[in-house]
Parts: C-alpha cells; sequence; structure tokens
C-alpha cells in the first residue's frame, strides 16, 4: 500500500469551515457557538490534478467570450443566470428537502443539447430512471451513474467527458482518503475542491447539490460557497405549488433575478406570468384584501396580501401571526397604524400573509399591508381595481421605493385602474391608470376609502 498521510485531530467550524487544533465553544473565526466538531483531518494536500492548462497571458489576449453563457433550454434558469450555464462552472443548487432540486437538475440535463452525467449518490439509478420517465426526460444522451466514491465519479467523467454534470447531493460524496465520515466538512469541502478542479480541467460544468439545514443555511455553507462559482437557492412552500429560485452569488452576471416555477404532476414548468398566478383566486369585495406592485429582484409581481383581525379575549395580547410577511415588519406597521392614523388593534389577533405561498421582504409593499389591517379591522373592502405600493416610516410618512414606473406598467397590463403611490414617486407616461398620490399613512387609508369613521 501506497504511505498513507499522517491523520491529525482537528476541530472544525460546521459553519465556516475554520480548523481549530483545541476544541472551544465558540469558533474564533466566524464566532457561532457550538460549532466545532471533532474531525479526522490528514496532513497532506489534496490530489494534484496536473500543471496550469493556460499560462498566464496578457489580459489584451483574453478571449471575453469564452466564458459565455449558453441557454440551458430552461428559461427561468436562464433568467437567473442572467443567459445560461458557463463552462468550466461549478454551480450550488441549495434547497430543503423535498423542495425539487432533483426534478429541476434532473429536467435540466434531458433538456442540455449534449452530453450530460447525473451522479444520484441518494437514489438508485432505477429511481431516478422512474422518475425520468415521469418528467419525460429519458435521453440517449442523459447518463446516469449512481456511486458516492469520489474518485470512481471523477474516473467516470474523465472516461465519459459529459458538457454537464450534476452531483446530486455533494453532502453524500466521499473520499476514502480524506478520512472523515461522508457529511463532515472536510469531506463537503474536499470533495467540492476536488470537482471544482476537474470542472476547470475538463471545461464541463457542474452543478452540485447542497441541503439545507432547518435554519435555512447550507450545511457548512460558506466553505462551499468560496469554493462555487455560482450559488443558487431553490425555496418555496413545501404545500404550494410556487417555487423560487433565486442567485446569492453569481460570478457570472447580477444576481438580482427571480426564477419562478410550478410544481406539477409531470415535474416543474417555468411561470412567464407569475401576476396572473397569482391574482387567479382572488375574491374581490372581501375586507382585508389589498393588491400591491411589488418588485422581486427586477421582476414585478402583482400580489394580493390579506389580513385577518379577531377580537382576543379580555386581558390577552393580541397574537400575530405572518406567512409570506416579515413579522417585525407588521409589528412595526401596526404600532404606526395605532399612532399615526388611529387605526388600534391591539385587542385583536391579526392574520396577514401573502397568497400564493411568495415571501416578501421589499418596503413597497407596507402600504398596501395597512390598507388590508384597516380593511380588516373596519370591515370594509376595498376597491378591486385599486393597487397600492410605498413604504411607510415610523412617523407615519409615505416614502417612495425603487422601480415605480415597472410596478405601474405592471399593474396597468392586469387591468387595474387606480393607483395609491408615493407623492413624488415617478409618472407612467401614456397610462390609463388613476394615480392617488399620498404623503402620509393618513391619507392612504382615505384615498382607499377607509377614512376615519366616527367611532
Ligand atoms: P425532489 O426533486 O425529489 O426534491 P429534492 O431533490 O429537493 O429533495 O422533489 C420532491 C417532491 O416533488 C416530491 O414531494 C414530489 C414532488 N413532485 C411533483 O409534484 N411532481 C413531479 O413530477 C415530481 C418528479 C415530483
Ligand atoms: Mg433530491
Amino acid at each position: 500500500m501506497a504511505a498513507m498521510a499522517k491523520a491529525k485531530i482537528e476541530h472544525v467550524c460546521t459553519d465556516c469551515g475554520t480548523a481549530h487544533p483545541k476544541w472551544s465553544g465558540q469558533c474564533s473565526s466566524c464566532g457561532q457557538w457550538n460549532t466545532l466538531v471533532e474531525e479526522v483531518g490528514f496532513a497532506r494536500d489534496l490530489p494534484q490534478i496536473g500543471p496550469a492548462a493556460t499560462p498566464p497571458q496578457p489580459i489584451s489576449d483574453v478571449d471575453p467570450h469564452s466564458a459565455s453563457p449558453r441557454p440551458s433550454g430552461i428559461g427561468e434558469l436562464d433568467r437567473v443566470l442572467g443567459g445560461g450555464i458557463v463552462a468550466g462552472s461549478v454551480t450550488l443548487l441549495g434547497g430543503e428537502p423535498g423542495i425539487g432540486k432533483s426534478t429541476l437538475l434532473l429536467q435540466l440535463l434531458a433538456a442540455w443539447d449534449g452530453q450530460t452525467l447525473y451522479v444520484t449518490a441518494e437514489e438508485s439509478a432505477q429511481q431516478v430512471r422512474l422518475r425520468a420517465e415521469r418528467l419525460d426526460a429519458v435521453r440517449p444522451n442523459l447518463w446516469l451513474y449512481a456511486d458516492t466514491s469520489l474518485p470512481a465519479v471523477l474516473t467516470a467523467i474523465d472516461q465519459q467527458r459529459p458538457e454537464l454534470v450534476v452531483i446530486d447531493s455533494i453532502q453524500t460524496m466521499h473520499d476514502p482518503a480524506l478520512g472523515s465520515p461522508p457529511g463532515s466538512v472536510v469531506q463537503v469541502r474536499g470533495c467540492a475542491h476536488q470537482l471544482v478542479t476537474a470542472a476547470k480541467r475538463y471545461n464541463i460544468a457542474i452543478v452540485l447539490v447542497g441541503h439545507v439545514t432547518k435554519e435555512g443555511t447550507l450545511a457548512g455553507p460558506r466553505v462551499l460557497e468560496h469554493v462555487v462559482d455560482t450559488v443558487l437557492a431553490f425555496e418555496g412552500e413545501r404545500h404550494h405549488a410556487l417555487r423560487l429560485l433565486r442567485a446569492s452569488k453569481h460570478r457570472f452576471g447580477p444576481t438580482n433575478e427571480l426564477g419562478l416555477f410550478e410544481m406539477v404532476g409531470e415535474g416543474l414548468i417555468g411561470v412567464p406570468d407569475p401576476s396572473q398566478l397569482f391574482l387567479g383566486d382572488r375574491r374581490t369585495g372581501v375586507p382585508g384584501s389589498a393588491v400591491a406592485p411589488t418588485i422581486e429582484g427586477q421582476r414585478p409581481l402583482v400580489i394580493e396580501v390579506q389580513a385577518l383581525t379577531n377580537p382576543a379575549p379580555p386581558n390577552v395580547p393580541g397574537r400575530r401571526t405572518t406567512q409570506g410577511i416579515d413579522s417585525s415588519r407588521l409589528a412595526m406597521l401596526l404600532a404606526v397604524l395605532h399612532q399615526r392614523a388611529g387605526v388600534g388593534v391591539h385587542q385583536h389577533d391579526v392574520y396577514a400573509s401573502t397568497v400564493g405561498g411568495v415571501r416578501l421582504t421589499e418596503p413597497g409593499l407596507d402600504v398596501a399591508l395597512c390598507l388590508a389591517i384597516a380593511s380588516a379591522v373596519s370591515n370594509r373592502p376595498l376597491p378591486p381595481d385599486l393597487v397600492a405600493f410605498g413604504e411607510v416610516g415610523l412617523g407615519g410618512e409615505v416614502r417612495q421605493v425603487a422601480h415605480s414606473q415597472r410596478r405601474l406598467s405592471e399593474a396597468a397590463r392586469l387591468g387595474f385602474r387606480r393607483v395609491i403611490l408615493p407623492r413624488h414617486a415617478p409618472d407612467l407616461p401614456n397610462s390609463e391608470l388613476q394615480l392617488l398620490r399620498v404623503a402620509t399613512l393618513p391619507e392612504a387609508l382615505a384615498a382607499a376609502g377607509l377614512g376615519r369613521s366616527p367611532s
């Protein structure tokens, strides 16, 4: 047997991956508590695959188009990636179990015009084949390899030379030479490093599936984020069909695009017109419902927000329950509604949600959320053709938000006629929208027909 590398015990932070010679309660690098675990590392470098493929060269000699993205055939994915997948790049796709990562990537490989390889380290090749039949993804150019051993996978890549490889998942990959058990930081980092080297060496694109822990972070997140070119997050409510794809890191383009999919019986289908989907089941004339033209990334989404208020039992503080809305933002808006607009709900339970399972954090939603709450508590519906946007400040003022014109044109496209908007927001030329400009929250309530009634 070849001389074994010398084993050494180290304590590795499961969050940032820093190795410490001694255990301590807090990671000295990232400051997290209770993240150090004992691992057996090896006092040697990772295997060297070969000499530098390209020597240094003048910047003017570099061909900028050699790294241009190639469309993947999945439109919503290309939107997020700024056109498609770059050869030689490594992408990490994170998401909770069951959200649809394997489904999306199987569809991606099937749609790719060239040799692809799906490395399944979690499901058997038979299970993947059955799934592929349901997805209509059985293609001659899509190859399967069911193994968890990284050296075997690297050999398979070397023999097949696919253009695009999916590793599902990186946490189940294992390199015996690295010692530690599968899923450990040493393994995840070591395997990812070797795959990145292989991607550059063969100029192939690799997508790694990464599991996300309950707290919503990738297991050993920073470890992998440093290593890869692109980090994608696949999100959504398990019980809704809608799935959102965002990039949190992207070396080849902007990170603010949003991709939308719907999970149906035949897999994931792109949602090019999400506003229609969100407003499809809307019932007009119901108190507590307001519509907001919001912006996610570059993408306008007209979304219904709903509120319901219910008297709380005496001497019990009202409960606040949110879905898709930040609960501390709701608490702040309830305080502003009370102090600046005389709408008090402290004796009420308040439920507030966005419709369709989409999570929204942008402040442009504030005015619509306030209108929904005021409408719910006064039991007066808002006009069905009204939308509202704007940020609400602690003084009760309504502030401008970005992309005003894009919000207006999306609302107009969907047939809305009236808009409550910040006083100085830019106009939309040639639109028939009636613009109701407001400077304060009480003005917004009055414009919506919810002005204070004698109580
Ligand atoms: P999957 O891709 O296995 O999720 P992940 O890899 O992120 O864990 O998707 C699993 C869920 O998707 C599963 O609960 C069933 C559902 N699903 C559909 O609704 N339609 C389909 O065509 C497929 C393949 C899965
Ligand atoms: Mg999976």
